[in-house]
């Protein structure tokens, strides 16, 4: 993850392959039930800032992230998938959430934004996936005109890379394989 950037735009032909790559994410049942919003426009982009971060961008330790040229923001819809798994080939038709193992809402939208990571990386880019939080998520809604049935499960800053400092919780360091993988049981 970076989280600083400098001022160079983003070729729009890399953002279009940013979101070609995210729309060929794995999704359940094919349904695909995400959407992306993508801000370029400096105007756009302060926006989205205002929503997102209003107060203390001044004192952010990071403040070479709002430079980034372009955000995208993968939103999650739910419905998407009940109806979809309420079709005859899937036969949940009473559309209980409790079928779900977890929110496949969520994991589409999570694998979809993972291809945006990666796509920046193979184009020479930086990029942070960072949280939108508490009452700013309905801030961003209002700023964009959002529906209320997507979900923004993140944001995605995308840019040209510029020093930075690491990011503190690097310190706890990456668990050994020994640690999180279990070959054969538990
Ligand atoms: C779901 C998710 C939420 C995250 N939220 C934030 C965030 O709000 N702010 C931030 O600076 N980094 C955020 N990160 C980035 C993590 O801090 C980062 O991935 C982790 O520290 C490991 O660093 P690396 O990805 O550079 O290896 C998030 C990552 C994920 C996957």
């Amino acid at each position: 993850m970076v989280r600083a950037f400098d001022d160079r735009p983003v070729d729009p032909a890399v953002v279009d392959r940013l979101l070609e790559h995210a729309r060929h994410a794995p999704s359940a049942g094919f349904s695909q039930g995400w959407a992306f919003l993508v801000l370029i426009e400096p105007a756009d982009r302060a926006r989205f800032w205002d929503a997102v971060f209003p107060d203390g961008r001044a004192s952010f330790a990071h403040p070479g992230l709002f430079s980034a040229g372009c955000l995208i923001v993968p939103l999650s819809h739910k419905q998407a998938y009940l109806d979809r798994y309420a079709e005859p080939d899937k036969g949940w038709a009473d559309r209980d959430e409790a079928r779900w193992p977890v929110p496949y809402w969520d994991v589409d939208t999570a694998m979809a934004s993972m291809l945006v990571l990666l796509t920046a990386v193979d184009e020479g880019l930086g990029a942070l996936f960072f949280g939108i939080f508490g009452a700013h998520v309905d801030a961003f809604r209002a700023a964009f005109g959002v529906p209320a049935a997507f979900s923004p499960i993140g944001a995605i800053a995308v840019g040209h890379r510029a020093p930075d400092v690491a990011s503190p919780s690097l310190r706890r360091g990456r668990r050994p394989q020994e640690e999180v993988v279990h070959r054969g049981r538990w």
